[in-house]
């Protein structure tokens, strides 16, 4: 029987030219800190339009947040933010700066040691400095979500968080501002985006007919758009990968449904081990973790089989083989390697990767927690 909860309080302002409206979705009197990546907003002009757009507001920058944002770099950002008393932030970047901000501000209310943000998994925030964000790449959701992943370079540690109190004001997505993404990145969002929805749909069936739908359209709207977007800057492609991404993990689909993320939790680990990007990550733990989960999962398999690959023939067995191998493939054709050998991680790197997650307790993941950590070898053993 469902039966949940759904709240998400961020304002949307899509499409060209949006960023315009920072006038008014930014309070008038605030001090503004603008948190940017590397070099790529700067360049691309995205920083000057956001610049204009917050007129005589008193605005400061903190500049190089990384991929994958570090505690150590987002606790500078937590200092200045003391000093210079500001009282607004503004992300302008990808899904790193997104996270990224989303950790300072909570950290710099947080009375207390903030790396238990971390450790509790974001369960110890109770309140957060407000901030807004304009997106430039499309793939993490971060945009219209209340999570993060922070990594503590000291620990060698890559840990999610999740609070209300992190979801952003507002978010500002054009489209036109994805047009200097490397096809690399493009590709990778869309692979990311896709497997935030799998993760909330290849689960088990409880009756969420309408979730599933929406699941296995954004699926449907990721294979036919996502190619495009990847090829050209076409604004219709680029414009619909956006808001695809942004639906993808903004709660909707999740709505009383099963969640697995047991991929997402392995590839956290890949990622602090042997930095390799968030997405490629997944694209090697997906398509063996549906192998080796295919009986837990049979049901959503053979639905996700029919529905979004539209294969019919041939046994169960047979329909699901297919569907994983076409999910493969399609993550290759954007480029992105489905096997550890791509990255050459073999036994010794698995057995890395398995003490990873043992010290960060993933030791019972998917939707029903019986991916311990013998099961996670067999995934990964899968992947090879
Ligand atoms: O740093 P800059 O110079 O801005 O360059 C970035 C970065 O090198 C570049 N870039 C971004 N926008 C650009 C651009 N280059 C040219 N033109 C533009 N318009 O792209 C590179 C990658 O950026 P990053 O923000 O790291 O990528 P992404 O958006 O894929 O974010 C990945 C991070 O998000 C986390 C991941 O774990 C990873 O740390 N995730 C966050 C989630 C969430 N909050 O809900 C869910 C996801 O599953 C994911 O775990
Ligand atoms: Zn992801």
């Amino acid at each position: 029987m469902l039966n949940f909860d759904f709240y998400n309080p961020t304002h949307i302002a899509f499409g060209k030219g949006r960023i315009a409206d920072l006038a008014t979705l930014v309070p008038a009197h605030a001090h503004v800190l603008i948190l940017l990546g590397g070099e790529s907003a700067r360049k691309n002009g995205t920083l000057d339009e956001v610049r204009t757009a917050l007129g005589s507001r008193q605005v400061s920058e903190f500049n190089g947040i990384e991929p994958n944002p570090s505690f150590e770099k987002l606790m500078l950002a937590v200092e200045q933010i003391k000093k210079e008393k500001i009282d607004f932030l503004l992300a302008v970047g990808g899904g790193s700066v997104l996270d990224g901000t989303k950790f300072v501000a909570a950290a710099s209310l947080y009375e207390g040691d903030p790396t238990e943000i971390l450790s509790s998994f974001g369960a110890k925030i109770t309140q957060a400095m407000p901030f807004g964000s304009v997106l430039t790449l499309p793939a993490t959701g971060s945009e219209m979500n209340n999570g993060g992943v922070i990594t503590i370079k000291s620990r060698g540690a890559k840990l999610p968080f999740l609070n209300n109190n992190v979801f952003p004001r507002f978010s500002v997505l054009d489209p036109t501002k994805t047009y200097t993404l490397p096809q690399r990145q493009l590709a990778n969002g869309v692979v990311d985006a896709f497997i935030h929805v799998m993760e909330q749909y290849l689960t088990y069936p409880v009756g969420g007919v309408i979730q599933d739908r929406f699941a296995e359209s954004l699926l449907l709207t990721l294979i036919e758009q996502g190619p495009l977007a990847v090829e050209s800057t076409d604004y219709t492609a680029r414009a619909n990968l956006m808001w695809t991404a942004t639906l993808a993990l903004n709660g909707l689909i999740a709505a009383g449904v099963p969640s697995d993320w047991g991929t997402h939790m392995i590839g956290h680990e890949m990622t602090a081990k042997y930095g390799i990007d968030h997405a490629r990550t997944l694209a090697v733990v997906l398509p063996a973790m549906m192998q080796i989960r295919r009986v837990a999962k049979q049901e959503k398999l053979l639905q996700y089989a029919k529905r979004v690959w539209q294969i019919t023939e041939g046994s169960d067995d047979d329909i699901i083989d297919a569907a994983i191998a076409k999910t493969r493939a399609f993550f290759e054709s954007l480029g992105l390697p489905t096997h550890l050998a791509a990255y050459d991680i073999g036994e010794d790197g698995i057995t890395a990767i398995l003490k990873q997650l043992e010290e960060h307790g993933m030791v019972a993941l998917g939707e029903r927690h019986e991916v311990t950590l013998a099961e996670s070898r067999k995934v990964l053993e899968a992947a090879l």
